[in-house]
């Protein structure tokens, strides 16, 4: 079978690498990719805002299964677009994504079915918001309402900072993503990611994986998308799980009392409070980086898994996972999450991929047309490694990290250390 996969990050290599695991596929193609190959893949330069052209895409080169990567697509309705033309795909259409595009949804979806988050008010006034503002006082969360690559979140400690959030929000810094803003409670605890499948129907979790979302070493500094991620999370107790998977269960029930066709991963968000797990946030998606140490563990065939999802017959379906640990480090470029150079070479990447239980997932990469590789975006590449115990696989990760170089490469070296402490690093 021939595929489509949108997107070109991190979390699109390790999909397109474990698709082409699979005996059933033949081409797949990227859209549009980065400078990361699996066998059988190619990329393909399609505009994805460009519905027809995507279907055309597919139509054309006899592609039986569509996979959508990112959020921006999927908020766009175009699994929508692709279903309507008789083609699978997997990711949820426009209606399921505004989980994800709308915090505001997202949060009304939660209070109607009673499922635990910070409690809030959303707001389409500045002044209204900032007399809540002053009602409630700090600490609070400030969030712009829609898309914003990460970055429409504001965690202030003092007033001034939170009045600042809100006014930057309604004078435009995220565009129409902060016409309406969401303030909320600021919950305290680890963080957890709980992925599922669903086809609407049937729900089959994912190992929880937990981000570190921070730029810098000890969790400080301006978050990003991301550095680093592994799975499952030794952290999390067996009672705080079986709530986190009964909450994404009652989400995937939810949604379909609402007449919402969900089919894909729907991906929880979850702050562990001394009051049980709370959910800070659901995406629509395969979270990026945890689909960098979640894919490598899966050892069913993810074509069938994808292919189940998007014809509504994942009921009776078992995944077979790793028990191996996984780690993941992100190699970022200097200035990340701010300014930063691009089309700085790359090398000892195949170096790095010759340590036992070691992949490297490229995300802002892109192979010159001299054929070196450079770097092309903020997160570079996720270095992931297997191991029989945590400490081996973070100890591999990090050995593979070194054999890697390019000018200003920016990690953290701490990616798991407060989970080696043990729960009491949190408090
Ligand atoms: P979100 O995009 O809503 O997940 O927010 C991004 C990050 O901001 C989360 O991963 C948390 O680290 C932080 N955050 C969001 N909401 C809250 C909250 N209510 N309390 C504490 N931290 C939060
Ligand atoms: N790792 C966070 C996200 O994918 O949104």
């Amino acid at each position: 079978m021939n595929i489509l996969v949108i997107g070109n990050g991190g979390r699109e290599h390790a999909i397109v690498s474990s698709l082409s695991l699979s005996a059933d596929t033949e081409t797949i193609f990227v859209a549009p990719g980065n400078g990361g190959k699996a066998p059988g893949s190619e990329n393909v330069a399609l505009d994805v805002s460009d519905h027809d052209a995507v279907i055309d895409f597919a139509k054309r080169n006899q592609v039986g299964l569509v996979v959508i990567g990112p959020e921006a697509p999927l908020v766009a309705g175009l699994a929508d677009a692709v279903r309507a033309i008789g083609i699978p795909c997997f990711g949820p259409g426009a209606a399921g994504a505004q989980l994800e595009g709308s915090k505001k949804f997202s949060k009304e979806l939660m209070c109607r079915y009673g499922i635990p988050t910070a409690a809030y008010g959303s707001f389409t006034d500045k002044a209204e918001a900032l007399a809540y503002l002053k009602d409630v006082g700090v600490p609070i969360v400030v969030k712009a309402d829609g898309l914003a690559a990460g970055k429409g979140v504001t965690v202030a400690a003092d007033m001034d900072e939170a009045r600042k959030a809100v006014e930057e929000c309604f004078e435009g810094r995220f565009g129409s993503a902060g016409t309406t803003v969401v303030i909320e409670e600021l919950l305290t605890g680890p963080e957890c990611s709980l992925l599922v499948f669903t086809d609407g129907v049937a729900t089959l979790p994912m190992a929880p994986a937990q981000d570190h979302k921070r730029a810098y070493e000890g969790d400080k500094g301006p978050n990003t998308g991301g550095m680093g991620v592994y799975s499952p999370v030794p952290i999390v107790s067996e009672e705080e799980h079986a709530t986190m998977l009964a909450l994404m269960e009652k989400t995937v029930a939810a949604l379909a009392k609402e007449g919402i066709d969900y089919r894909g991963v729907l991906y929880g968000g979850f702050m562990l409070t001394p009051q049980g797990p709370k959910v800070l946030e659901f995406n629509a998606r395969f979270g990026d980086p945890e689909t960098q140490v979640i894919l490598p563990r899966l050892r069913s065939d993810l074509l069938e898994v994808m292919l189940a999802v998007a014809n509504r017959q994942l009921t009776g379906f078992e995944l077979k996972w790793d028990s191996r640990w996984a780690v993941s480090v992100v190699l970022a470029s200097e200035g990340y999450p701010g300014e930063y150079e691009t089309g700085l070479p790359i090398s000892g990447i195949e170096s790095a991929e010759e340590l036992e239980g070691v992949m490297v997932y490229h995300a802002g990469t892109i192979l010159r047309e001299d054929g070196v590789l450079v770097t092309a975006g903020g997160r570079v590449l996720n270095v992931t490694a297997l191991g029989d115990s945590f400490r081996q696989a973070r100890d591999r990760a990090y050995q593979a990290v070194d054999c890697i170089s390019f000018q200003g490469k920016q990690y953290r070296s701490d990616i798991g250390a407060r989970a080696e402490q043990g729960r009491s690093a949190w408090q």
